[in-house]
């Protein structure tokens, strides 16, 4: 066997984000100043949504669009637990408690049906996810929370490049949040936005993510001192100039690297079709590509994640059903089987390597490899 080393993910930050860093670097703002501006300007546009606050994490994000909205204590916010677990902590983090509705077990993505299911007179918001970089059915979502007086928050970590009958992150949501964080498409090590049309919501997160302060630095610079108050109880959370650096020359090349990535997952569908053994998620609407899952046969990930790694493959796993993992099992009490669809992904699925310009000889290796150990 020739062994190889096929990593997971590879980022592509290069020439480009070092001079666009050093441009950064040569002005007095590192942290919040006028590059978030213009990123968030530029991410604006290219989503088509109005409004774009940068802020430090994805997580955060999250946290501070629920706060926002006055979520807590007492409300329920139903969402997947087929995800990372920072989309029901940030339920927790307000106080409000994480309900969770099955998925699609073709594609992993929230099932509107089971969100109908979960509503009850204490749900406030549904937070769904565009698992592994579709969009899920925001549009049926959207006529749920309506028909309910729900918020809808899309934690859209996997999806900026995403599309689905010609809607983007954020185009029926109440707010969509993004992670920037180190193995995403657009990256900046760390990071994140919230995409929002409500001029509301954008000007209250601009002052909770900086420690709910009247005036950021950067607008009170120049001239005389200007004092800033604290008018409520805020947030460490914006994104920096050096990320924003970091993440404006990307979002020139996202839909290339996208289309580099799609034609990657092609490859992977088109040796894996039929194989006994592999199950391909289904694909719907242009995904972001963020993540290839594959379910492998019940009871035999593990052997299969070991043989793997041996042949010198990069894998990960996308997700453990949320309401499995301890916390989550001890604090809830939910059985495995109350969420059955989610759970049996979260058996089976295996992310299997992605990133722009991985070498069609390594995705071939990878397949020989898998279709070897499923054997
Ligand atoms: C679906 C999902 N939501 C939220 C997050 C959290 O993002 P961040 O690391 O930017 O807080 C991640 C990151 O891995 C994610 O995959």
């Amino acid at each position: 066997m020739i062994q190889r080393k096929v990593d997971f993910y590879r980022h592509d930050l290069g020439e480009a984000e070092l001079d666009s860093l050093r441009e950064t670097l040569g002005t007095t703002f590192l942290t919040l100043g006028p590059r978030v501006g213009v990123f968030e300007r530029r991410l604006s546009e290219a989503l088509g949504v109005p409004h774009v606050v940068g802020v430090s994490s994805c997580t955060l994000g999250l946290h501070m669009v629920l706060y926002a909205f006055g979520v807590g204590p007492g409300d329920e916010v139903i969402t997947t637990p087929m995800s990372f677990i920072s989309t029901p902590n940030a339920a927790l983090y307000v106080g409000a408690t994480p309900v969770f509705a099955d998925v699609d077990p073709a594609t992993g993505a929230i099932d509107p049906e089971d969100v109908v299911r979960k509503i009850t007179g204490r749900t406030k918001a549904i937070l769904c996810v565009h698992l592994y970089g579709q969009l899920c059915n925001v549009r049926e979502l959207r006529t749920i929370a309506d028909r309910y007086g729900l918020l809808l928050i899309e934690d859209a970590a996997h999806g900026f490049e995403a599309e689905r009958d010609g809607l983007r992150p954020g185009t029926l949501g109440d707010a969509a949040v993004f992670s920037f964080y180190a193995t995403k498409t657009l990256t900046s090590g760390d990071g994140g936005a919230v995409a929002t049309s409500n001029p509301e919501l954008d000007a209250r997160l601009r002052r909770l993510r900086n420690h709910g302060v009247s005036k950021d630095a950067a607008s009170r610079y120049g001239g005389a001192y200007q004092h800033w108050d604290m008018m409520e109880l805020g947030f460490k959370g914006a994104l920096t100039d050096i990320e924003a650096s970091l993440l404006l020359p990307q979002l020139d090349r996202a839909e290339a690297r996208r289309a580099r990535r799609q034609a990657a997952v092609e490859h992977y569908e088109e040796r894996l079709r039929g194989v006994e053994g592999v199950t391909l998620m289904r694909r719907e609407g242009k995904s972001a590509h963020h993540l290839f899952p594959v379910l492998v046969p019940r009871g035999r990930r593990e052997e299969i994640l070991v043989k793997l790694g041996q042949a010198g493959i990069g894998c990960a796993i996308n997700y453990r059903a949320i309401h499995t993992l301890t916390y989550y099992r001890e604090r809830f009490r939910l059985p495995e089987e109350a969420l059955p669809n989610a759970a049996e992904i979260g058996s089976r699925t295996i992310s299997l390597p992605l990133w722009p310009g991985i070498p069609p000889e390594d995705v071939d290796y990878v397949c020989d490899r898998l279709i070897e150990a499923v054997a």
